[in-house]
C-alpha cells in the first residue's frame, strides 16, 4: 500500500507509540483487503465501549493511548445511562469501570455521545467516508445517505479517528457498490414489517448487497429498521432501494443494458428502465415474514429504540399512549443529544411512566439481563435479545407494544 511521506513517519514511529500503532492497525487491514492508499475520513464511530463487552483488558488498552482524535468521533452505546444508571439497576462496581471507560475515551478527543444513530448528530453527505462501527449505523450511512463505509471494529474505527484516515477497500469504491441480489416483495408494507423483512432476509443475502423491489415508499425510520435487522441476521452493510435510495444508477450503461435484456427475456419479471436488477433474486413471502409477529407475549419489559429512537419516533410513541400512564416497564433507548433536543417529548414520556434511557440500550446493558421476556418494535432486538441477554423476544408494532404496556 502506498504512503506519503507523513504517513511513513508515522508508520515508523517518528509521531509517537501511539500514532504509530494506530497506523500499524490501519496498514495491517489495507495490507488484507488489497488497498492502494489511505484516504480521509470525515468522522468516526467506535465500537467496543460498553464493560459489558470490553472488560478490564479493553478497558487498560484504551487507557494506555495517547493523542487526539483527527475527526470528529463518537462512541457506540456503552453499558448504562450515565446519569441514571442507578435507576437502571446498574451495581457501582459496573458503573465505575464503566465511567473509566468513557473518560479514556475523552482524554484521546472522542465526544462521549454514545448511539448507534450518529447521523442524527451530523448528517453525512452523499459520497462521503467515514469510518463507523455499529452495523445498523454503517448501513444507514451507505444505503440511505450514499456515504461510504466498511463495517470497521473498534480498534480500526480508533486508528482511524486519531489518524483522520482510513483504508481505501471494501465498501470506499465504486465498484464494491453494485447490487449482487434483487429481492422483490409483491405487497405493500408498513412499520415493523422492514424489521421483520430484515431479520428473514438476512440470513439469505449473507454479505451480499441486496436491492429491493418493493412496493410503496419507506420512510427514513422504516429503511432504519431494515438495514439493522439485515446488519443482525446477515452480514448486510449496504442495500439499494429501487426508485428510493440514492444510489441506483452506479452501473455502467453498456452492462446495465445487458442485464436489462437478459431480464426482458423472463415474461413474469417487469424490467424497470434505467435501474440495474440483478438476475440473482429472491421474492418474499410476507406471510411467512409476518408469522415473526405477535404471538404469546406477557412480556415484563416492553423495549424500544433500537437502533436509538428518532423524534418521529419518539412522537409515535406518545401518539400511542393517548395520555395513558404505562403499567409495565417500558425502556426508550435515545442518544443523548437527540433526547436534550427533544426535552419536551422526552418529558412527556417521562411522565407518562416511560423510562427514557440514553447512552445504552437494552441488548449491551446488562441491566436487561433480568428480566424474563421483552417485547421489541424491532428486528434487530428480535435477534440479539435472546443470545446477548439471555432473555425471550417477542415482536409488536409500536402500537402493540404500548397497549402491551397499558394492558
Ligand atoms: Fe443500537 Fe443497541 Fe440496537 S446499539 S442498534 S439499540 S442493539
Amino acid at each position: 500500500m502506498y504512503l506519503t511521506k507523513e504517513e511513513e513517519a508515522i508508520y515508523n514511529g517518528e509521531h509517537g507509540p501511539t500514532l504509530q500503532k494506530m497506523m500499524e492497525i490501519l496498514v495491517a487491514l489495507g495490507d488484507i483487503y488489497g488497498a492502494d492508499r489511505l484516504i480521509p475520513v470525515k468522522s468516526a464511530q467506535i465500537a467496543g465501549v460498553s464493560y459489558k463487552t470490553i472488560g478490564d483488558a479493553g478497558l487498560e488498552w484504551i487507557e494506555s493511548l495517547e493523542g487526539k482524535a483527527a475527526v470528529p468521533a463518537v462512541l457506540n452505546p456503552m453499558g448504562m445511562d450515565r446519569d441514571a444508571w442507578a435507576d437502571m439497576g446498574i451495581d457501582r462496581q459496573f458503573a465505575e469501570k464503566q465511567e473509566q471507560i468513557l473518560k479514556a475515551y475523552e482524554k484521546l478527543g472522542i465526544k462521549a455521545e454514545c448511539t448507534c444513530t450518529p447521523y442524527y448528530l451530523e448528517r453525512p453527505k452523499f459520497g462521503d467516508h467515514l469510518a463507523w462501527s455499529e452495523s445498523s449505523a454503517v448501513c444507514y450511512a451507505n444505503s440511505v445517505l450514499g456515504a461510504r463505509t466498511n463495517r470497521e471494529g473498534g480498534p480500526s474505527a480508533l486508528a482511524a479517528a486519531l489518524v483522520g484516515k482510513t483504508a481505501n477497500y471494501g465498501l470506499h469504491i465504486r465498484e464494491n457498490r453494485y447490487p449482487t441480489v434483487t429481492v422483490r416483495v409483491k405487497e405493500p408494507i408498513h412499520g415493523v414489517e422492514y424489521g421483520a423483512l430484515g431479520y428473514v432476509v438476512g440470513p439469505r443475502v449473507g454479505d451480499g448487497i441486496p436491492i429491493f423491489d418493493l412496493k410503496g415508499t419507506p420512510t427514513e425510520d422504516e429503511l432504519k429498521h431494515l438495514g439493522a435487522a439485515l446488519a443482525a441476521s446477515g452480514s448486510v452493510a449496504l442495500f439499494h432501494v429501487l426508485h428510493v435510495t440514492p444510489e441506483q444508477y452506479i452501473l455502467p450503461p453498456d452492462r446495465m443494458e445487458v442485464e436489462r435484456q437478459e431480464l426482458a427475456s423472463e415474461d413474469d419479471w417487469e424490467v424497470p428502465k434505467r435501474y440495474f436488477l440483478p438476475r440473482n433474486k429472491i421474492e418474499v413471502d410476507m406471510g411467512g415474514v409476518r408469522k415473526l409477529m405477535g404471538g404469546q407475549a406477557e412480556p415484563d419489559l416492553i423495549a424500544l429504540g433500537c437502533p436509538h429512537a428518532s423524534k418521529e419516533e419518539l412522537e409515535a410513541i406518545l401518539t400511542a399512549l393517548n395520555g395513558r400512564h404505562v403499567k409495565k416497564e417500558v425502556w426508550v433507548c435515545v442518544g443523548r443529544s437527540l433526547g436534550a433536543k427533544n426535552k419536551a417529548i422526552v418529558d412527556e414520556l417521562r411522565r407518562h411512566g416511560i423510562r427514557v434511557i440514553y447512552d445504552t440500550c437494552m441488548v449491551v446493558s446488562p441491566a436487561a439481563s433480568r428480566f424474563r421476556r421483552m417485547m421489541v418494535n424491532s428486528g434487530k432486538a428480535l435477534k440479539y435479545v435472546p443470545s446477548m441477554c439471555g432473555v425471550d423476544a417477542v415482536l409488536g408494532t409500536t402500537e402493540e407494544c404500548i397497549e402491551e404496556a397499558c394492558r
